[in-house]
């Protein structure tokens, strides 16, 4: 789908489709105004006679609008004006992208972005509209025999802004969000996919394929013995019941001078969790191919920011590798030496996220990276905590702590801050290593980002607990791409601040 912007408030411009707006109230948007003149007043009388409510999300399709420059009107109720804020904006954007979706017209006008949503500026509006409309021409990667319905016949569209000054405004909306849209769907595509396709080698190709497509990024898959070789016992002891190779994955993206210190995400890749010895229920165990989702999420960041060609520095780990029970695993009470140096006792095999996370972030420090941010699926409780909405977000850093927490609110893929501190690490003691990998039920998702805690020391780190966002259950199973919106907006605002 191509995005452009074009300044044309009176709704002159011909079109497959003009997408106008209403509120509750029947006071017609920007545009709605003009396209209701050139109708007659047929869009006044439609919302007058009760025929269109104009309740948020709402939408009528005009089929053939003699008169209007538009072959077609798609009218979309705004709600009421007062409350129209960036989520009912984004509710209305949704609606008309699927509305559109079920229309023959190829290209469409949407003339929402000159509304006033809240206090947001036209590039936030503009990008919303390229996100939203990405997000929802996303198709799943099925396996499915039965003949593919025909690719999706919307394929421009153009956003409406007020002067030529706001389209350039628009169009820098359009270009990010396309970008955010674009990270968003490798993301879902990873996984998406099942883990007999998606193993950790597989990772490793697909970063290497993001070197390959884009010179500012360098990708190295380093294999077990690169693994070994670093002293990853952590990491090692979780990979070592699966005949599948692990990889470290390490990109490294340069947009800026040498010396400026890399962002670094650190994402979580167990392509398939089964819980290793300390075997999951098998219920819901196929749900565990998303436990790479964090991993998704990092390389779908480093993808939108290469689009973006922004200018920071950012580095990407991920460690890939499957959890699985065999002789040669890994078994409740082993005790392992990770890359710190710091011994653990592993008294549940199910708790391997945090033992392969641990060895990524003490590699991390060889970037000397301005901050460390790791994502991962880490735990159910999280889940208890937060449901699906809210990422969980833990800091030993309040200003990144802050500035995570405004990005996901911004990027509407909102995080909630949870504690973390030597409370729950005590709950992390063991008779017999530094450190044992769980500490009971009691605040789950906390001790495990205080395990973390326990590796990342003096780094600036922070931690994203994604185990309820990254994935929907039930009959909408799949992945979400979250936090991909959240990591972009940050980096973009970091490459703004710089
Ligand atoms: N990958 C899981 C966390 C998870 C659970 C993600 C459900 C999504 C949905 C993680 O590796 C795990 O198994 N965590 C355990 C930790 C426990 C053993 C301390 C959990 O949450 O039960
Ligand atoms: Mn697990
Ligand atoms: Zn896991």
């Amino acid at each position: 789908m191509e995005f452009n912007a074009i300044v044309d408030v009176k709704a002159r411009d011909a079109t497959d489709c003009a997408v106008v707006g209403i509120y509750e109230q029947g006071d017609l948007g920007v545009a709605a105004g003009h396209i209701d003149e050139q109708l007659g007043g047929l869009i006044g009388k439609l919302h007058s006679s009760g025929d269109f409510a104009a309740k948020t999300g709402d939408v009528l399709l005009l089929p053939v609008a003699a008169g209007a420059a538009a072959a077609r009107v798609l009218l979309v109720g705004l709600g009421p004006r007062a409350a129209f804020g960036r989520k009912p904006y984004r509710k209305a954007l949704l609606a008309a992208a699927q509305a559109l979706a079920k229309t023959g017209a190829s290209d469409a006008i949407v003339y929402l972005a000159l509304e006033a949503v809240g206090d947001l500026d036209v590039t936030y509006r503009a990008r919303m509209v390229a996100e939203l409309f990405s997000v929802h021409a996303y198709k799943v990667p099925d396996l499915k025999t039965a003949a593919k319905p025909k690719a999706a016949k919307l394929t421009n569209v153009s956003v409406a802004a007020e002067s030529a000054k706001a389209a350039k405004a628009a169009t820098e909306g359009l270009v990010i969000g396309a970008a955010i849209g674009s990270g968003i769907t490798l993301a879902r595509d990873l996984g998406n996919l099942p883990p007999n396709v998606c193993t950790p080698t597989y990772l490793g190709n697909r970063a290497l394929q993001l070197a390959k497509e884009w010179p500012s990024i360098k990708t190295k898959a380093i294999d077990a013995a690169g693994i070994k070789a670093l002293k990853m016992g952590a990491f090692l002891a979780v990979t070592q019941g699966s005949v599948q190779a692990p990889r470290l994955i390490v990109c490294e993206y340069r947009g800026a001078r040498k010396g400026l210190p890399p962002i670094c995400l650190v994402g979580k890749g167990i392509t398939f969790d089964s819980g290793g010895i300390s075997l999951k229920d098998p219920p819901a165990m196929d749900e565990m191919k998303f436990d790479m989702s964090g991993a998704a999420s990092v390389l779908g960041a480093l993808r939108a920011v290469a689009e973006l060609e922004l200018p920071i520095n950012l580095v990407v780990v991920v460690a890939a590798c499957e959890n699985m029970p065999s002789g040669a695993a890994v078994k409740p009470a082993d005790i392992v030496t990770t890359m710190s140096g710091q011994t653990v006792e592993i008294l549940n095999t199910d708790a391997e996220g945090r033992l392969v996370l641990c060895d990524a972030i003490t590699y991390s420090r060889r970037f000397k990276p301005a901050a460390v941010i790791d994502v991962a699926t880490l735990t159910g409780a999280c889940i208890v905590a937060l449901g699906n909405h809210f990422s969980g977000l833990m800091s030993n850093d309040q200003t990144l702590a802050d500035a995570l927490s405004a990005a996901g609110t911004r990027a509407d893929d909102r995080v909630w801050q949870l504690p973390i501190g030597d409370e729950y690490a005590d709950q992390l003691k063991s008779n017999f290593a530094d450190i044992a990998n769980v500490g009971g039920r009691e605040g789950g998702a906390c001790t495990a980002a205080s395990f973390l805690w326990k590796f990342a020391k003096d780094l600036n780190w922070a931690h994203l607990d994604v185990a309820g966002t990254a994935w929907l259950s039930g009959s909408q199973k799949g992945s979400t791409g979250r936090p991909v919106p959240l990591l972009v907006d940050y980096l973009v605002e970091r490459a703004g601040a710089q």
